[in-house]
Order: structure tokens, then sequence, then C-alpha cells
């Protein structure tokens, strides 16, 4: 049942019944997972269990992270979760977005790079198909030709590389961004010991979960990755997004000036 509120201005109804923020969500979560059931139980579930728990998702949007009409590159991309949200918005901006967000980031397009082939076959099951296009190349983010884009996506990958290639990928994702362009990164603070430990923890545990070997990881504190993201041209913002999780997990939000 709608619980939307109605925009009224000197007594005239502007604009339709609209949802509220957490209805908004609700709906957008069970649109974008239902795409899921069709790549089997455990892509179902983990969509729902992440996109329902991670705060970045709903955060992307709350905050206005993702311009409409962006070419979005997602590195690490997994079985395409930020894909199917972004066809999911497609729908949802016809009428069903709150009020209180920033305009819809619609009509994007986008490209996922994954280096495990199994989570590729789960997202070309789930969201392959899907009117917006999606497209996931099966690569490893470290040589992979990265297309001109707009918005690059690395959520939670960088620390599988060592810190010479971990600045390799981010030179080459500054490079492959057009003038404005913006790289949203979300990294642990290995500062932060136990939240970083926290992380680890559990990274390694879904690692195995999902049918992959366990790599060795390479974590930064906070200070050293915003200052590798500044000597790249980067203007960075940091947002801390761990609410509701034990991590010490920050989203960067780095912009090309
Ligand atoms: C913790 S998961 C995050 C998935 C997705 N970004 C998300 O937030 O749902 C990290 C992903 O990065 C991928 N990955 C690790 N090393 C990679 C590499 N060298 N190139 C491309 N993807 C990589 C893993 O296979 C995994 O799917």
């Amino acid at each position: 049942m709608s619980s939307g509120r109605i925009s009224q201005h000197a007594g005239t109804r502007l604009a339709p019944d609209t949802p509220g923020a957490d209805e908004a969500w609700r709906e957008l979560h069970r649109a974008a997972c239902a795409p899921y059931r069709a790549a089997g139980r455990f892509a179902w579930h983990f969509a729902r269990g992440k996109l329902g728990r991670d705060p970045v998702f709903r955060g992307m949007l709350e905050r206005g992270d993702l311009p409409a009409r962006a070419r979005v590159l997602d590195i690490g991309c997994g079985q395409g979760l930020l894909a199917s949200l972004l066809a999911a918005i497609d729908v949802q901006a016809r009428g069903r977005w709150p009020v209180g967000w920033p305009a819809a980031p619609a009509g994007t397009s986008y490209t996922g790079i994954e280096l495990m082939q199994r989570d590729v076959v789960r997202a070309q099951a789930a969201v392959g198909h899907l009117p917006s296009g999606p497209r996931f190349v099966c690569a490893d983010m470290c040589s992979a030709e990265l297309p001109a884009c707009d918005v690059v996506v690395i959520l939670d990958v960088l620390h599988y590389v060592d810190h010479e290639a971990q600045e390799g990928v981010l030179t080459r994702v500054r490079d492959a961004l057009l003038p404005h362009g913006r790289l949203l990164l979300r990294v642990g603070d290995a500062a932060s010991r136990r939240g970083f430990a926290a992380s680890q923890w559990v990274d390694r545990i879904v690692t195995m979960v999902r049918g992959h070997r366990v790599p060795p990881t390479f974590g930064r504190p906070l200070h050293e990755w915003t200052a590798l993201l500044q000597k790249l041209g980067f203007v960075v913002n940091g947002v801390p997004m761990s609410r509701g999780t034990p991590f010490a997990n920050v989203l960067l939000v780095a912009d090309l000036p």
C-alpha cells in the first residue's frame, strides 16, 4: 500500500502520489533482486542480502552520486548488482521517485568487468537480457581495456591486488574517465584495525561461499588512499560507508576537475 505524499502548491495538486524514501527503496530492492531468480538460488539470496544490507547502494542514490545518462564502468562487478539496480531505476524514475531524493540516475549505460567467470555467467543469466543492455566482460582489471566513461565504480575490489597494481588500475581509471568524470571507490580504512579486520574476515567467508579461492589482500590507511587519488589529479571527498555494519569502510567520491 502506498504511504507516499501528495505534492501540493497553493491548494493545487501538482504531482501524482510519489513514494516516500523507504517505500521507494523497497520497490527498487524488489525490482533489482527479481532478475536473479533466473540465475539460481544462490544468486537470488545473495542479491537480496547484499542490496538490502550494504548501505552503499541506497546511499549513492540518496546523495545523488550517479548522474543521469552516465556511461558507468563497474570494476569487479561480481554478479552485476549495480547493473540490475540501474535498470530498476530506469523504470522507477517514471513517477515513483521520492521527491526528497536527488534526480534519478536514469538512462545510464553500463559495463561491468569481473575476473571470475562464474560471476559473469550469473550476471549474464540474470540481467544480460534487460532493455538497458548491460555489458559484462570477464577480464582482469589490471590488464583489461577500460572504455571511455563518465563514472567508474569500484566497490571493495582494489585490496585484492598489491599496491603497485592498485596504482596502475587507478591511473588507467583516471585516463578512461572523461573530463569532469567521477570515481566512486569504496575501500576499508586499514588504520582502523578492528573494522578493517572484521571486513577482511567477512570478505574471506563470502569469497569461499561464492566458490572462489581466498587471495591475500593489500590494505592502506584512508589518508594513503586519499593521497594517492589526489596525486592522480582527483578532488576527493570521503563518505563513511559502514552504517549498520562492524566495518571501517569509506566511499571515496573522487572527481576530476
Ligand atoms: C567483494 S566483491 C565486490 C563485488 C561488487 N563490487 C559489489 O560490491 O557487489 C569483489 C569482486 O572483485 C572481483 N575481482 C577481484 N580481483 C579482480 C581483478 N583483478 N579484476 C577484476 N575483478 C576482480 C572479485 O572476483 C569479486 O567479484
